[in-house]
């Protein structure tokens, strides 16, 4: 029995699509009743536990051989997983497969590379076996600028730097094939999209799919830190972002492709044309 935790979220949701398909049993944890209530409508098997509060973990964790664990990039997400592994190894838990970040660093400036490299080592020493996935940044990420893409801008502080950016539901594809086979105890994989590319070329395919001329918007810092405050994200996420987008992409830090999504599935991950294509219609919402 499979126990997946961030089903109400995005990889954590398209593993429970996928596992459903495949006909693997798995239970799905969550923190509201009315996220359980919804679950269960779609005929997932679904169990309250709030991550924030480890005594109701127990009961979730019960009768469960593998566990998955992804959450959100918050200020607590080290308490979170921490206290998900060790209700893990308290409830017998056989392995856990983990959302880690490929570029996970305890000395990294950004917040959440930072906490993935604190949770990994967790893991690692927590006596539970182990599988981690360490992805690139995710081609979602570009569901976030649909306003100003619909005026013609892709406005970032990437300065030339380029990303093997990922489709999630790949990272979920790849979640839901270890999960269900044996073989990846104590494996480390660096998951990528197919190409490495940069924001100019991002701009190209956009408007492409947009069929109008979106050009690229290199900002300095503080104007993208500005930016990034005004579309609502708190000090703490735009400090992260600016880490992540003017000092490691804009300094060519990110991995290059490593063809791990199409070894481990069988099925070469997607391109960022065809991401856009399946998502053609939120870019035509926001114009
Ligand atoms: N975005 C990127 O480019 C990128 C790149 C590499 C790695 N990552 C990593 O990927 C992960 C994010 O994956 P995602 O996009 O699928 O996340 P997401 O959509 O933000 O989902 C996060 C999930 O965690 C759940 N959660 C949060 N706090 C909880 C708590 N206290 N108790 C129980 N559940 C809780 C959320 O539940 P609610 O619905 O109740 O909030 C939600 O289901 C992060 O670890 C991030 O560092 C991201």
């Amino acid at each position: 029995m499979i126990l997946v935790l961030g089903a109400t979220g995005g990889i954590g949701g398209e593993v429970c699509r996928q596992l459903k398909q495949a006909g693997a049993p798995f239970r799905a944890m969550a923190r509201k009743q009315e996220q359980i209530d919804r679950l269960r409508q779609d005929g997932v098997d679904a169990a309250l536990g709030d991550l924030d509060r480890p005594e109701t973990l127990t009961a979730a964790m019960t009768g469960i051989d593998t566990l998955f664990l992804v959450t959100a990039p918050e200020p607590p997400q080290v308490a979170r997983e921490t206290a998900a592994i060790d209700a893990a190894r308290r409830a017998g838990v056989g392995r856990i497969v983990k959302i880690s970040a490929s570029d996970c660093n305890v000395r990294s400036k950004i917040p959440w590379a930072r906490a993935h490299a604190l949770i990994d080592h967790h893991l690692r020493a927590s006596g539970v076996d182990w599988t981690i996935l360490m992805p690139t940044a995710f081609m979602q990420n570009f569901l976030w600028f649909t306003k100003p893409v619909a005026k013609g801008y892709l406005p970032l502080g990437a300065g030339k730097g380029s990303v093997s950016w990922i489709d999630s539901r790949d990272i979920a594809r790849v979640a839901a094939t270890v999960l269900t086979q044996d073989g990846h105890s104590r494996a480390t994989y660096f998951l990528t999209g197919p190409q490495t590319f940069d924001m100019k070329d991002a701009a190209a395919q956009l408007s492409k799919v947009t069929e109008r001329n979106v050009r690229y918007l290199d900002l300095p810092v503080p104007v993208f830190r500005t930016v990034l405050r005004l579309a609502g994200n708190s000090r703490w996420m735009a400090n992260g972002l600016i880490a992540q987008f003017s000092d490691m992409v804009a300094g060519h830090h990110d991995i290059d492709p490593t063809g791990e999504v199409e070894r481990l599935t069988g099925e070469p991950p997607k391109d960022f044309a065809s991401f856009l294509r399946d998502h053609r219609d939120a870019f035509a919402r926001a114009a």
